[in-house]
């Protein structure tokens, strides 16, 4: 019978070794210790689809739940009700008097009523004046949770607040954290986190709607480093009973670019291309390279290609045509579509903001993910017989040295 794989493909999903990210965990293993440290305590998280942003924000609160913190975990949606949501959970929380429990519930029953009609999104975005009736609202809602972070503060306890996928938070329920920072702040003897995930635009979302919001940690999350993700594909195997040989593990790291969903994906067809042997040999990693690319020209690929209009697929045209590996000058991009950089500034943002492409450095950028500018040329060319073969057999475009590591916006 053959062994299950050890590796995770997937969106959410635990990895079974989580890698190079102890500097954050151990942040936070900090802040749930030491009350006080409020910059740690209010943090972001951002960076494209598929780095791991979830898998973190469930690690924080398995670190908050080991000391027996309160954890109110809630992944935004839009349309959606985060503030009612986070409520009902805060309601939920172990150990709250009955009186915290009765204003909980009374707090919900309101804030329903007010985003019933509040909770049209275009109208709340156009009338300025709706945000103004919000606000004894916003400050209720501070009041119970800084209730609740009282509560578990006497209890030796703390309050994890995670707001996952925050970017489709509507402006004006996010700005209810700014109080609530604001109030923790002057309590440092209350323990309380509260953390946000989302894409790479999130920074700018929270600094414009939090009044606080300037002051929170920003962690960007990237892709593994070399040796990370080293670790993360070998880690696993050698538990598993099937150890890596060393050039099928080099081979293979390098095909992932380091991003974590293609080490969980790369790692899956690894280990099923070596059943029934007793390692993972080179041929192996080889065949599994193919599979998981052609998987991804399938699955992950097309699906980001045609949610884009089509100024940002002509600008990826271009920067796919001056190299699919490294990363490319914004200018050299500009020059080939005969445009002026300036103006090509917003069509870049919106892909750096939709996590399609990175800025590792100033005046550069790079695809987020190892292989999308192979399947952009793919799609937007014809093959020619002998200038290029298939990327599904190209290893050259996610050499270490030319993987974007540093998402976020640079120029
Ligand atoms: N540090 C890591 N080491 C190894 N694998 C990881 C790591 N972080 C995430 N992964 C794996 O990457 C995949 C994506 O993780 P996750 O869903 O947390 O990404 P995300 O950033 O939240 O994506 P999205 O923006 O689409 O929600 C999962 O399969 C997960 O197991
Ligand atoms: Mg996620």
């Amino acid at each position: 019978m053959s062994t299950p794989s050890p590796y995770r493909p997937g969106f959410a999903t635990q990895p079974p070794l989580l890698a190079g990210r102890q500097h954050l965990l151990q942040l936070v293993e900090t802040a749930v210790r030491t009350s006080g440290n409020r910059r740690q305590s209010f943090q972001v998280l951002y960076g494209p689809r598929g780095v791991g942003k979830t898998v973190l924000l469930d690690r924080y609160a398995a670190i908050a739940m080991e000391r027996k913190w309160a954890v109110v975990r809630h992944e935004a949606r839009s349309p959606g009700d985060p503030i009612g949501a986070i409520v009902e959970q805060l309601h939920d929380c172990t150990g709250l008097t009955k009186k915290m429990s009765r204003e909980l519930v009374e707090l919900r029953e309101r804030w329903g009523e007010e985003s019933q009609t509040l909770n049209l999104g275009v109208y709340r975005r156009e009338s300025k004046r709706e945000r103004r009736d919000a606000i004894p609202i916003a400050q209720q809602f501070a009041s119970a949770v800084l209730a609740v972070a009282e509560h578990c503060t006497k209890d030796r306890r703390g309050l994890m607040i995670l707001v996952d996928e925050v970017q489709e938070v509507h402006p004006d329920e996010l700005s209810v954290f700014g109080p609530i920072m604001q109030d923790l702040s002057r309590r440092p003897g209350l323990t309380a986190m509260i953390v946000f995930g989302g894409l790479p635009d999130t920074p700018g979302l929270v600094t414009d709607a939090v009044t606080y919001g300037e002051r929170m940690a920003f962690h960007p999350i990237d892709n593994l480093d070399n040796d990370a993700t080293l670790q993360a594909l070998a880690g696993p195997a050698d538990s598993a009973g099937r150890p890596f040989d060393g050039d099928a593990l080099t081979v293979l790291a390098d095909a992932t670019g380091g991003y974590p969903y293609f080490v969980q994906l790369f790692g899956d067809y690894a280990w099923q291309a070596s059943d029934g042997h007793a390692r993972i040999t080179l041929d192996d990693a080889n065949r599994a390279i193919d599979l998981a690319r052609h998987d991804s020209e399938r699955g992950l690929y097309v699906a980001r290609w045609k949610k884009l209009p089509a100024g940002e697929q002509t600008y990826l045209t271009a920067m796919a045509r001056i190299s699919t590996s490294i990363p490319v000058r914004t200018g050299q991009i500009a020059d080939a579509l005969g445009k002026p950089i300036t103006a090509l500034s917003a069509v870049r943002n919106r892909l750096l903001d939709r996590g399609i492409i990175v800025a590792p450095s100033t005046g550069h950028v790079a695809a987020s993910i190892p292989g999308f500018l192979d399947y952009v040329l793919t799609v937007t060319e014809p093959p020619k017989p002998t200038e290029r073969t298939s990327p599904s057999k190209k290893p050259t475009s996610t050499s270490p040295s030319s993987k974007p590591r540093h998402p976020g916006r640079t120029t």
